[in-house]
């Protein structure tokens, strides 16, 4: 027992002598050798220690800079691209912009995607499909940005239900009466508009944040944006940017897909149809997410699109930010919430620039309370809504 016990502690002291004596000699060694080394031996460990802490502060001031480069672009594109445009590019008749405005609430949007089209494309063809119900005014106003409104046959499930006869609006894809969105498949018109090679379909509510005419090049004949930002999977795409080659036979076969789909089952709205007629197929190209962002801040971003719920599409929103606020909005870009900033300087800035002020106090849109008012736009949330029109 009393041997054991010898023998333990024997070992002990081995070890202690075989990793702590050499130790010191080395410690010794270095101090008398290089006398700076192990301080700052110490000194790199803790700076080493302390960067893998703030790691993701790290990453967060890099996203800084990435947005605050983007908005620099954006300003300078903004006050410069048409002089870069004027020097660069040639302008084109076999191409251009389309859009469609249903009613006079959807003309706010067209003019600022009017105007950020003038800011941002080298082309100048901008075709307005607009409906027997937006007042003169409003088709007055869409003119001075640019657009060339056209009065077309406005189409849509309700108007083949009446070509048709009756409700078709049981079956798989069907959506009851007064939740349809009006004048869905109108664009369809424009796939006939053969004197164009390339059309270049954004809805109403999509705003350009950069020159993307790089668009009217691409060969296919039919591209849209996928749905979801790369690693999210989400197979389809979103019909608000469209870029297609019109084709006199797609136009009809398109129309007879929509017409024999909806005879058989229901009435599909035009997304389906389109990526039934194109894309079930393969016969498209999925663009990259960049040009059809919706409801998140996403780098590059090339546009926006003020799609469903957020940020609430400024227009037709309870708030909006007075024209004193949205004015000084000087980027960059961090939270989706202010795209609404951008939205309303522009729009204010297009009153201005357009001469359209008067227009804009003569309809019902206008908001005196808000526009030049002090509740900034974030307490203008936290208040009980109040009826506004
Ligand atoms: C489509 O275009 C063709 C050829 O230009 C024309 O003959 C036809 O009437 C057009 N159809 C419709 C429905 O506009």
């Amino acid at each position: 027992m009393r041997h054991a016990r010898a023998k333990e502690k024997g070992t002990r002291r081995t070890i202690f002598m075989v990793s702590f004596v050499p130790t010191l000699i080395v410690v010794i060694f270095l101090i008398s050798w290089r006398p700076l080394l192990l301080p700052y031996f110490f000194r790199y460990a803790k700076w080493v220690i302390t960067e893998v802490i703030n790691d993701k502060q790290r990453v967060l001031e890099n996203e800084l800079q990435f947005a605050l480069k983007e908005w620099r672009l954006y300003e300078l594109e903004s006050r410069f691209g048409q002089e870069w445009c004027k020097e660069n590019v040639r302008q084109r008749s076999d191409v251009t912009w389309l859009t469609q405005v249903v009613n006079d609430e959807f003309v706010v949007p067209t003019l600022v995607l009017g105007h950020s089209i003038r800011t941002f494309s080298c082309q100048k063809n901008m075709i307005a499909f607009i409906a027997e119900s937006v007042s003169l005014g409003a088709r007055k106003s869409l003119q001075s940005v640019g657009w060339e409104t056209r009065l077309v046959e406005e189409m849509d499930c309700d108007w083949l239900d009446s070509k048709l006869g009756g409700d078709r609006n049981r079956g798989f894809f069907g959506r009851p009466r007064g939740y349809r969105i009006r004048g869905t498949h109108t664009r369809f018109h424009a796939l006939n508009y053969t004197q164009f090679s390339k059309i270049l379909y954004v809805d109403a509510d999509y705003m350009l944040m950069s020159n993307i005419d790089e668009l009217f090049d691409i060969p296919n004949d039919f591209a849209a944006a996928t749905c979801s930002r790369p690693g999210v999977l989400d197979p389809c795409f979103n019909a608000g940017l469209l870029v297609f080659r019109p084709d006199t036979t797609d136009y009809y076969g398109i129309m007879k897909l929509w017409f024999e789909t909806t005879k058989k089952d229901t009435c599909p709205n035009d997304q389906v149809l389109l990526w039934h007629y194109y894309a079930a197929d393969g016969n498209w190209r999925a663009l990259p997410y960049t040009y059809n962002i919706r409801r998140i801040v996403f780098r590059p971003m090339k546009s926006f699109h003020f799609a469903c719920c957020r940020p609430p599409k400024p227009w037709s929103a309870r708030c909006r930010p007075s024209r004193k606020e949205a004015g000084d909005f000087k980027g960059p870009i961090l939270a989706v919430d202010d795209m609404v900033f951008i939205f309303w300087k522009n729009f204010y800035n297009i009153l201005k620039k357009y001469g359209l002020e008067d227009w804009w106090r003569s309809t019902k849109f206008f908001r005196p309370e808000q526009e030049f008012g002090v509740v900034p736009y974030a307490d203008c949330w936290k208040q009980e809504p109040r009826v506004t029109s």
